[in-house]
Formats: C-alpha cells, structure tokens, sequence
C-alpha cells in the first residue's frame, strides 16, 4: 500500500491534481471538503453543523473528519493505497492519521506540499466562486479566513512529518500539467526507494 498526502493551502490545487493523480497511481482519493460537502447537499445533521463552520472559513471539529477519515479506511480494505487531500489538517488529526495507518501497516510515504503565494490562491478562489455555487469561495473576507486558518492550524502539520524526511515542497504555480509532472517526478522517485 502507497500512502500519500497532498498538502497545500486553499485553492492551491489539490483537488485538481488529486483527481490526475489517483488516476495515474490507482489510489483512492479521499477529500474530507468533498466528503464534508456531500454530507451538507444530503441535508445529514452532521452536514448541517458542518456548514455553519465552512461558511466562516472555520475549520470543522477533529474528532469528526477523522471519524469520516477512520469509515473510508474501513470501507477500502483492498485499494492500493489513498490519497489524502484536505486532511490532516491539525496535529491532532495528523496523530490520529498516523495511528489508523499503523493499523493496516502503511505508513505516509510522503507529503507532497503545493507552495503558490496568496495573492494566487485568492485569485483562483474568487474565480472559482463565480461559477462553483461553493459559499465559502464568493467572498472575500471567508476567503482571508480559511488562508488564516491554514497557516496558523494546518501548516504546522508539516512539521510533524518534516522530523520523518517526508516533506516534499513542489512549486504550485504554473499549469496544471506542469504542475502534474513535478509532482510525479517526486512520486516516482520515492515508489523506486521503496522497490
Ligand atoms: P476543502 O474542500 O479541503 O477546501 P480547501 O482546502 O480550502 O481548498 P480548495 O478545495 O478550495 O482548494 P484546492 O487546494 O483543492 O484547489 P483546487 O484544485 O480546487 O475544505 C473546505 C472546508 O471544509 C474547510 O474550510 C473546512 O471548513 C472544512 N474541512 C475540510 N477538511 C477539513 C479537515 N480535515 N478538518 C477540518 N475542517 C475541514 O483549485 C482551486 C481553483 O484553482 C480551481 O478553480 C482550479 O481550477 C484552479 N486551479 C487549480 N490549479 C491551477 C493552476 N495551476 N493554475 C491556475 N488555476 C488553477
Ligand atoms: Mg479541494
């Protein structure tokens, strides 16, 4: 099993280049934005007291993305390995992460981290917002707020993995398939470290 996480601020590609991915690796990508947004257009309890948050650019409680994470690990007990995009976002969480891949004896093999300056990534939101029908993309002071959130809860994750010489810092501006071809450049590498 091949175990990875996409790692980046808001909007600087990790959806895009998750979808690319997972197609030419064969992993299974688990979003829990996606996860989270499919819990609020079914109208779930859970996804009504997720929307409140995401509205605000707020970040959603620990305990329930990794639920969410911990179901979709037990739900694909045969895959070749995830990809983990959006999550973990907190140390907490990239403890808990760490303690249910021990259990399948599958370890993170990296964490490939998108680096696009700010000025970009509320651009590419706000673009978005246009057209997406995301709420938290159509405005520009929630925009400002998951970005704080980001750096001051969600960057600091890569230290956890940075002490393990996991941390792959891979330039996020350009086009997408340059972007693409650096981030397999680094995965091919790692997979030949590992045959
Ligand atoms: P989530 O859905 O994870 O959103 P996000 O991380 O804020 O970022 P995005 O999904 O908007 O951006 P992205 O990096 O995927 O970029 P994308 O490829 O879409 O989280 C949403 C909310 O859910 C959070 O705020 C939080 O409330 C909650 N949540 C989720 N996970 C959580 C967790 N683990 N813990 C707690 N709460 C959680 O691209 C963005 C745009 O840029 C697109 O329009 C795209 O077409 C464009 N684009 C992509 N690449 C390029 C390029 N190279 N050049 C130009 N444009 C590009
Ligand atoms: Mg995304």
């Amino acid at each position: 099993m091949f175990n990875l996480i996409l790692f980046g601020p808001p909007g600087s590609g990790k959806g895009t280049q998750s979808e690319k991915l997972t197609a030419k690796y064969n992993l299974k990508h688990l979003s829990t934005g996606d996860l989270l947004r499919s819990e609020i257009q079914n109208k779930t309890p859970l996804g009504n007291e997720a929307k409140k948050l995401m509205d605000k650019g707020h970040l959603v409680p620990d305990e329930v993305v990794i639920g969410m994470i911990s179901t979709a690990l037990d739900s694909n007990p045969k895959c070749d390995g995830f990809l983990f995009d959006g999550f973990p976002r907190t140390s907490a969480q990239a403890e808990a992460l760490d303690k249910l891949l021990d259990l399948k004896k599958a370890p993170i093999a990296a964490m490939l981290a998108l680096d696009v300056s700010e000025e970009e990534l509320v651009k590419r939101l706000l673009k978005r917002g246009e057209t997406s029908g995301r709420s938290d993309d159509n405005n520009d002071m929630v925009i400002r707020e998951r970005i704080e959130q980001y750096n001051r809860k969600t960057a600091p994750v890569a230290d956890h993995y940075k002490e393990a010489g996991k941390v792959v810092m891979v330039k996020g501006e350009g086009s997408v398939d340059e972007i693409f071809s650096a981030l397999c450049k680094e995965i091919n590498s790692r997979i030949k470290t590992k045959a």
